[in-house]
């Protein structure tokens, strides 16, 4: 039986400053000094990694950058690489969220282009996939979620020994920073066909290890039920994660 051990994460977004974080990582890491049942992780704005990342030390927290460009160095002003973003620390990498996906243009091409380089790179992504309301409405949720999947992890298909730690994260686009969670069974029926969908694609033992993360205002009082349905291996937490006691109540659900 392969255990997934669940992956609870904070993305700060376009939030957090030095002081603020410094106090921010101070409680989470005493938050779990007596609790390892889950990963933590968090993914701060990319100026603040090299400070999370001394003042994460010997601590489980993990890091993570919100993005990064496909090519590794050259003329992209304004933008981070692979290579600094593992440079300053960063294990971990979130690849398409939705907010870059509407706001930023980024298609599921570019982020497949993203999720290679990551992989080739030793980074781990976490990939954000997820519906609009109208897809949801029009009954296309799992058209949708099959098309974002089939292009954003193409070249990962294509290669021969893919790296099969990335993870995946399912962000309903309504549910993010609305106050409106997915139910759990809705959530769990989508994490079912993710796993499907990877099953399909890879094979049954990649399908049984990848952990599937929901994200859409998760708060102290949804996560328990959320990560109780056998397909939801972890959260990803925008606004709750930057408050350190909730995010720590978020972190120790069970
Ligand atoms: P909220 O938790 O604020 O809804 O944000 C979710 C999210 O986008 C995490 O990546």
């Amino acid at each position: 039986m392969i255990e997934r051990k669940p992956l609870i994460a904070g993305n700060w977004k376009m939030n957090m400053n030095v002081n603020d974080s410094t106090e921010l990582i101070n409680i989470i890491a005493n938050g779990i000094v007596d609790y390892d049942r889950v990963d933590v992780l968090v993914a701060p704005p990319f100026t603040l990694i090299p400070h999370v990342k001394q003042l994460i030390g010997n601590s489980r927290i993990l890091l993570g950058a919100q993005n990064m460009h496909s090519e590794i160095s050259g003329a992209y002003t304004g933008e981070i690489s692979g290579p600094m973003i593992k440079e300053s620390g960063c294990s971990h990498v979130i690849l398409g969220h939705s907010e870059r996906r509407s706001l930023f243009k980024e298609t599921s091409y570019e982020i497949n282009l993203k999720v290679s380089v990551a992989v080739k790179l030793g980074i781990i992504p976490i990939l954000c996939v997820g519906e609009s309301l109208d897809q949801r409405e029009a009954g296309q949720t799992f058209e949708a979620l099959k098309d974002q999947l089939d292009v954003s992890l193409k070249n990962l298909r294509d290669m021969k020994n893919p790296d099969i730690s990335t993870i995946i994260a399912y962000e309903p686009v309504w549910a993010i920073g609305t106050g409106k969670t997915a139910a759990p069974e809705q959530a769990e029926e989508v994490h079912q066909f993710i796993r499907k969908w990877i099953e399909k694609n890879f094979d049954s033992v990649t399908a049984r290890q990848v952990r599937i993360l929901y994200g859409g205002s998760v708060k102290p009082g949804n996560v328990s039920e959320l990560m109780s349905k056998p397909d939801i291996d972890g959260v990803l937490v925008g606004g709750a994660s930057l408050k350190g006691d909730t995010f720590v109540q978020i972190i120790r659900y069970s």
